[in-house]
């Protein structure tokens, strides 16, 4: 059995920072919500950041640390810099779309993979004659879900079946860095020590790479969930950890998209603390309900809620 088992340059500019108003730190319910609004136009104007379909809790909640960050106290003096200062931007980007991720995150979930829904995918796709499984890790961060997905297939080696794993993330930066497949130890920390051994070479200090061989079994692409509407084919999707900074009604839309991807009996695998939302529910069914795992089911008539 295969298993045993954050940002950029942020130091205050003294000379140019205005003064705090008051001494209370800065939280999110702190926003006036033309401010708010102001830093949504921001993002979207100069990074195509769209922020609206986003809970506004949550959202507020980290910008709310970058303005702590930046030594503020109020939220207009928060906009003012965002305004005139493009690393800020940047900063504040990194921190909407938090990149932490591990290798077999949630190990049980590995394990369901391992031993049941795969297997299962091959067996079928085989039987039909198929040539080729098709992965997709959305909101894939630095790579460690679709390189965990690729180690696994890379020792179940699935005859006369291409595996196609495609990791997307709305962040360029990340991406970049995921495709270099280097990672420090505390992302291997769920990694067996013999896998650890034979897939990744060690670097400097604590620092490893994955093997090439690993590494070219997954393509990186651009694709952000809530403004494209083209998703493509798959037979499995995992989606964890993203969903949850969206609004309920994004969420059902980005589920029945994903229906129209995985079709009957394909799999989605959700985040341990997300779930099924609103009228798509009826779309899945609850295979591994503590891994969040869903079969897809055949409800054409429930796919349309655009
Ligand atoms: C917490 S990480 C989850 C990583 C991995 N799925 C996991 O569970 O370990 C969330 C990722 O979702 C990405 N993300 C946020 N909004 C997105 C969107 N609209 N479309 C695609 N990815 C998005 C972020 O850039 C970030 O890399």
């Amino acid at each position: 059995m295969f298993f045993a088992w954050m940002t950029g340059r942020l130091v205050p500019d003294e000379g140019t920072m205005p003064e705090p108003v008051n001494k209370t730190p800065f939280v999110g319910a702190d926003f006036r919500e033309e401010d708010f609004q102001e830093i949504v136009k921001l993002l979207q104007s100069r990074r195509a950041f769209d922020l609206g379909s986003y809970k506004d809790r949550c959202i507020k909640r980290r910008i709310a640390s970058r303005v702590r960050a930046r030594g503020l106290n109020d939220s207009a003096h928060y906009v003012e810099l965002l305004d005139s200062d493009n690393d800020e931007l940047d900063a504040l980007l990194a921190v909407l779309t938090i990149h932490v991720s591990h290798f077999f995150r949630n190990p049980t979930t590995y394990r369901v993979l391992e031993e049941k829904i795969l297997p299962e995918l091959i067996a079928r796709l085989q039987r039909r004659g198929e040539q080729q499984m098709r992965i997709w890790s959305v909101g894939c961060a630095g790579g460690e879900e679709p390189y965990s997905l690729a180690l696994l297939l890379h020792e179940m080696k699935p005859a006369d079946l291409a595996v196609s794993i495609v990791g997307s993330d709305v962040s360029e930066p990340i991406l970049e860095q995921a495709e270099k497949g280097e990672y420090d130890a505390q992302r291997l920390a769920e990694v067996p020590d013999e896998v650890r051994e034979r897939y990744f070479d060690r670097l400097e200090g604590t620092r490893f790479r994955l093997k090439k061989d690993i590494r070219e079994m997954v393509r990186f692409c651009k694709h952000d969930v809530l403004t494209e509407r083209d998703y493509p084919p798959a037979d499995l999707i995992l989606c964890r950890n993203v969903m949850i900074y969206f609004s309920r009604e994004e969420q059902a839309r980005i589920l029945a998209r994903f229906s129209r991807s995985l079709g009957p009996d394909s799999f989605l695998v959700l985040g341990r603390a997300e779930t099924l939302v609103g009228t798509v529910r009826h779309l899945f069914r609850s295979e591994y309900p503590v891994e969040r795992i869903y079969r897809c089911i055949d409800t054409p008539a429930g796919k349309d809620v655009e």
